[in-house]
């Protein structure tokens, strides 16, 4: 049976997997993003990557047919196009698909990084029994994947299940994008940044708080995973910076479910507040519900769950993975 590459590029680093027909990983490794050195750069030393690879375990071409692509958006897939990323400035506008394709010499399928690692999720993750089910991944922006009957919303505009950008506030004075023009989208108040972001203006606006220290430092220092462990430790202005957080995503959450009846909604990415096994996992999750609960109807909260996805960190590369593997199968039908 085929192999297929899964490639999931993030901000930081690119994720690349090699996985077999049942979703197993029999190769894992990252590269740097080094995003500011445009595409191609990246685009290459992929490629090189995958081919040192193949030749240490004697693959060809045809034992590895199709290569998986996650990448965030904006994007056209159509045209396999990235348009204009927010979280990838240096990569507006490139056609990265065939970009992929040429360095690779095969065929690229092409998709945004959260539908991929809902894909993952819902292939071998926690959504396997999901008809229907949501991902969002919260990381340096807020990716969203959408599955519906089986099937991944890619929509008109290769804009389905973004649900990063959904308004969660209207007022004028709302947060902003990184982009400049998503004034309230969710992405500005749940995103890794986003949340340090808001631990620094309540610090700089003399907050007490462990995190203070922290203050003069770049954002690798004052990071997401600061602001849980100072949680972690009961800092009060930490802690109010995870419920706050909570309190979005419920907003965001409840509107979601409320269009799509999902039955699942899991989440995935890096910000995960220590996740399931934590604490301040849980009570995330908890705040999460609890809006949730405040704003729907009883059979919908009780029909409902919402968790912690189960693949970490490697969903999208496996998403991505078992997206060119469903593309080689309806190859040769
Ligand atoms: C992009 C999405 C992506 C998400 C996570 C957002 O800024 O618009 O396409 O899924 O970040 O990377
Ligand atoms: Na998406």
């Amino acid at each position: 049976k085929p192999l297929f590459w899964g490639i999931d590029i993030g901000g930081t680093n690119i994720k690349i997997g090699l996985v077999d027909d049942a979703g197993k990983t029999l190769h894992f490794d990252h590269i740097p993003t080094q995003e500011s050195e445009g595409p191609q750069s990246a685009v290459d030393r992929t490629a090189a990557f995958l081919a040192k690879i193949e030749q240490e375990l004697g693959l060809s071409h045809e034992d590895v047919p199709v290569i998986g692509l996650g990448s965030p958006g904006s994007m056209d897939i159509p045209r396999g196009y990235l348009l204009d990323p927010p979280n990838l400035p240096h990569w507006w506008n490139f056609p990265i698909r065939d970009a992929f394709a040429k360095a690779t010499g095969r065929p690229v399928a092409f998709i945004n990084d959260a539908n991929a690692a809902a894909y993952g999720e819902f292939w071998v993750g926690t959504g396997q029994r999901q008809d229907n089910m949501v991902l969002l991944t919260l990381g340096t922006g807020v990716g969203g994947g959408i599955v519906v009957a089986d099937e991944l919303v890619d929509g008109e505009n290769s804009f389905g299940g973004e649900c990063g950008h959904m308004i969660v506030d209207p007022s004028p004075t709302a947060r902003l994008c990184v982009w400049g023009g998503g004034r309230g989208q969710l992405e500005a108040y749940a995103s890794a940044s986003a949340v340090v972001d808001r631990t620094r203006e309540r610090l700089t606006a003399g907050g007490e708080s462990s995190l203070s220290g922290l203050l003069g430092g770049s954002n690798s220092e004052l990071s997401a995973k600061a602001v849980y462990l100072a949680a972690e430790d009961g800092d009060a202005l930490a802690l109010e910076i995870v419920d706050e957080t909570a309190f979005w995503l419920g907003i965001g959450i409840t509107t979601i479910i409320h269009m799509i009846d999902p039955g699942l909604v899991v989440l995935g990415g890096a910000m995960d507040f220590g996740g399931e096994a934590s604490k301040v996992g849980q009570r995330f999750l908890d705040g999460i519900r609890k809006e949730f609960h405040a704003r729907t109807f009883a059979h919908v909260a009780k029909g409902t769950k919402i968790g912690f996805a189960s693949l970490g960190g490697d969903a999208g590369y496996l998403g991505a993975a078992g997206y060119a593997r469903k593309a080689y199968r309806k190859r040769m039908q």
